[in-house]
């Protein structure tokens, strides 16, 4: 396959975000906030949990159920008070399997997707079907609550598209499957977004934080909304994959257009570990004038760390020389450095939000997701761009690395609507 080098250097360029680009970004993205809170039209949806951080103190056995990403995890954790926390059990198992089965295309059915659900809950019981248990489900799509018990899916994203869950109530959904297979035991008690699971796990195990965040297969974040003009304080989820205020290149547009919603999430389709595979496809195929088939966000880790030789060998069907392997890394970092300045700029937008004009605490923003925990430059590129955005303000901000929190969030939320 012929590599153009004159495309090469284009393709990297195209993915530059100079710095009054990153700080127009996260302007606009307060700005978005700002509005959004006050009723008038934003890209952002801001939507109530519900929910307000734990207190550390919540304590018993709980199930957790995670369900958002390409797999699903179930868990029964046990939480000891304190930031401590143990998992009894755990069941995972992929929403698909090329040539098996399918629980995220259009041909599944909402009864067919919730049954997979129940069935992996019920793995986890080891008191048998007659012991109570109450159930946090982490389910990481935009979803309208009026309490934090329930959740109407508002829109699937991330390419899923069971049929008949749109515009429903989940955990009802949930309930149902379970009763059916003879799991009414289990109680769906509470429903968060990921995000929210990961900022309050964050806040039960470290405290003192206060935006959380997924960079995963999708990429959102969430912060809570302090305590204004009587509201109590709440964690709202901001939807942040749907930013638009943000210029698309050509790859961009190619991405958008083929994907199975075109024109949503647009700051997602920069940013998250999905769509940065697709986006690192669409830019080599034209490097070298063909159609690849879409790589994964840990190809784009592999190769931003310069350890995707075999995969790109398949792909081009011959290694690389070092020059061109040396073009691939540096295509990849592109990727990885717009998407880690992007994601700065929401996080920038949020904390000065929270500021209200004064002074940003140190804190650390939690930052649960493969693409992020797998991925150095990520956050090298994140934590800079923080301190480019805020300067002085940034001593003592930081974006870490969350482990587990889905499924401990979960928990804590069944433990918080008790
Ligand atoms: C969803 C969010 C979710 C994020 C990370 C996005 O596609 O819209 O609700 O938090 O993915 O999983």
């Amino acid at each position: 396959m012929a590599w153009n080098e004159k495309k090469a250097r284009a393709a990297i360029a195209a993915f530059a975000l100079d710095d009054a680009a990153m700080a127009r970004a996260a302007d606009a993205f307060r700005e978005e906030i700002e509005r959004g809170l006050a009723g008038g039209a934003s890209s952002l949806r801001l939507l109530p949990s519900y929910l307000s951080m734990p207190s550390r103190e919540e304590r018993g056995v709980f199930l957790a159920l995670d369900f958002g990403g390409t797999n699903v995890r179930a868990e029964r954790v046990r939480l000891a008070g304190g930031g401590r926390y143990e998992t009894e059990a755990r069941a995972a198992r992929p929403l698909a399997v090329p040539g098996a089965y399918n629980h995220m295309d259009g041909s599944e059915t909402a009864d067919g997707l919730f049954g997979f659900l129940a069935e992996l809950v019920g793995e986890l019981l080891a008191g048998g079907r007659a012991a109570p248990y109450r159930l946090g489900h982490t389910f990481s799509f935009p979803s309208a609550q009026d309490s934090p018990r329930d959740a109407r899916l508002l829109a699937w994203t991330k390419e899923i598209a069971v049929r008949g869950v749109e515009g429903e109530r989940v955990n009802a959904l949930l309930a149902k499957a379970l009763a059916a297979r003879g799991l009414a035991n289990v109680t769906p008690a509470a429903i968060l977004n990921d995000t929210t699971a990961a900022l309050l796990a964050a806040g039960y195990r470290w405290g003192g934080t206060a935006v959380g965040a997924i960079w995963a297969t999708g990429f959102n974040a969430c912060y809570l909304e302090p305590e204004r003009g009587g509201a109590p304080p709440m964690v709202r989820n901001l939807e942040a994959g749907g930013f638009r205020r943000l210029a698309q290149n050509a790859y961009d547009r190619a991405l958008d257009a083929a994907s199975e919603k075109p024109g949503a999430q647009r700051l997602e389709k920069m940013v998250s570990g999905r769509y940065l595979g697709h986006l690192f496809s669409l830019a080599l195929g034209d490097i070298l004038d063909t159609r690849l088939p879409p790589l994964s966000g840990a190809d784009v880790s592999a190769a931003a760390r310069g350890e995707a030789g075999e995969t790109l060998a398949r792909l081009c069907g011959a290694p690389l020389s070092p020059e061109r392997a040396d073009a691939a890394r540096s295509l990849a970092a592109a990727l990885v450095v717009r998407a880690a300045r992007l994601a700065a700029a929401a996080f920038a937008g949020t904390l000065r939000h929270r500021a209200d004009g004064g002074k940003i605490p140190p804190q650390r923003i939690a930052v649960e997701g493969s693409f992020f925990a797998h991925t150095p430059l990520a956050r090298d590129a994140l934590n800079s761009a923080l301190r480019t955005l805020l300067g002085e303000e940034a001593a003592g901000v930081e974006a870490v690395p969350l482990d587990g929190g889905a499924s401990l969030g979960a928990a804590i939320a069944a433990a918080m609507t008790a």
